[in-house]
């Protein structure tokens, strides 16, 4: 299966909405809205294709600069540990550069998926919870 990467590749909220849910990551997928703000305001995005359906995506802000918040990592569960998880975030180190830190939230199941590719956990992180 030949897997191709894609860097802000233009993107239908609804095929964005559907990997959502064939990932298992929780977004507000109903809000194709929201979904299509998401995409649209985000400014690094990379895409997994398998042919032309989307099978993986990371979504990330940048400054490209100094620091990277990567929001959405996903690869359809019918793709799970084919390495297009770890090869969108190298693509995304490899595009930011060296002097570019990435930061994310984990999903409590992913810890150990961030934890085995080498990302350090860090204790000093604080946030402000969004209402919804
Ligand atoms: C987490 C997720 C993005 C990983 O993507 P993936 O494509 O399945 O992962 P990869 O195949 O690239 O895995 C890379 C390595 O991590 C390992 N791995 C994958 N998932 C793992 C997990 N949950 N725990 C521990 N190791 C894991 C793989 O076996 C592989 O190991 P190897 O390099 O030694 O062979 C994917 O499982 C997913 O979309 N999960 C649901 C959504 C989610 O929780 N996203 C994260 C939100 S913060």
């Amino acid at each position: 299966m030949k897997i191709s990467y894609v860097i802000n590749p233009d993107l239908k909220p609804k095929e964005v909405s559907a990997l959502f849910v064939s990932s298992g990551i929780r977004r507000p997928v109903k809000d194709i809205g929201r979904i299509k703000r998401m995409i649209k305001n985000a400014n690094l995005t990379i895409c997994a294709k398998d042919g032309k359906n989307l099978v993986g995506i990371l979504r990330a802000v940048t400054d490209f600069s100094y620091c990277c918040y990567v929001s959405d990592l996903a690869v359809d569960k019918k793709y799970q540990h084919l390495g297009i998880g770890k090869k969108l975030l190298k693509t995304a180190q490899k595009s930011l550069g060296n002097e570019v830190m990435i930061l994310l939230l984990s999903a409590p199941e992913a810890d150990s998926f961030y934890s085995h590719i080498g990302m350090e956990n860090i204790q000093n992180a604080w946030k402000i919870a969004r209402k919804r």
